[in-house]
């Protein structure tokens, strides 16, 4: 993927948006609704790699009830992200500009309901499965942050990366469920909200692969 240009006024616009950014997101390691000024009892969503934030912006638009954070990595896209939620007046949607490979650090034990992972990197012409978001090594560590019944979705384009994540979720012990190779002409499309990616991949004639993957217990010694 082409990396995006360092926007102009990167920090100004970055602190412009101080209301939803933290700075040091370790800090709310155990204690995210209570920094994002959210109900105790509130569900918190995760989405990894966000982009430029259209998918978490109707989302969190849809559910004002539950308590969303964005992780992105690219600072560029993570503002644009942002920018974009700060525009819709959104007070649940908030966003952790580092890399989803520090989950540890950055959520308690359980304290994460579900995650979304859209259209991530597939590494499969570099052949690095161990990079792919949904490795069994990336599960073991998102089951330490979430609990238990916690679900992850994940959609891609990309029909290796999901036979790989599929064979990854059943040796991990998740079981998935609302799995389709065509989410678009799914009965779930209708309840569907497109991410940028998809919506480009969409135009293409490219048809989407999704799986909900439901954590069924913690593994010994996993919930620290
Ligand atoms: C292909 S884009 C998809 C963006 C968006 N999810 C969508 O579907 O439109 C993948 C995004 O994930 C981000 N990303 C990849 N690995 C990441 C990681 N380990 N932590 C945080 N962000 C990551 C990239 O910077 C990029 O913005």
């Amino acid at each position: 993927m082409a990396r995006m240009r360092k926007k102009k006024n990167l920090i100004p616009r970055t602190e412009a948006c101080a209301d939803r950014f933290f700075e040091v997101p370790q800090e709310n390691k155990g204690r995210w609704r209570e920094a994002c000024g959210m109900p105790s009892d509130c569900p918190l969503y995760v989405e990894i790699g966000c982009g430029k934030g259209m998918f978490s912006e109707n989302m969190a638009r849809n559910n004002p009830d539950v308590c969303y954070v964005a992780i992105e990595r690219e600072p560029s896209c993570c503002l644009l992200a942002m920018e974009r939620a700060k525009k819709a007046g959104l007070t649940n949607l908030f966003f952790i500009r580092g890399d989803a490979t520090l989950m540890l650090d950055f959520f308690g034990p359980s304290e994460v309901d579900r995650i979304f992972i859209n259209f991530c990197d597939p590494w499969t012409r570099q052949n690095k499965p161990k990079r792919r978001l949904t490795y069994r090594g990336f599960l073991d560590m998102y089951r330490q942050v979430m609990k238990v019944g916690g679900q992850i979705h994940f959609k891609t384009d990309n029909d290796p990366l999901f036979d790989f994540s599929l064979e990854e979720f059943a040796a991990a012990g998740w079981e998935t469920s609302c799995v389709t190779r065509d989410l678009h002409h799914s009965e779930w499309d209708k309840e569907n909200i497109r991410t940028e990616f998809e919506t480009k991949y969409a135009e293409q004639g490219i048809p989407i692969k999704r799986t909900v993957a439901k954590m069924l217990e913690k593994k010994e010694g996993s919930d620290i």
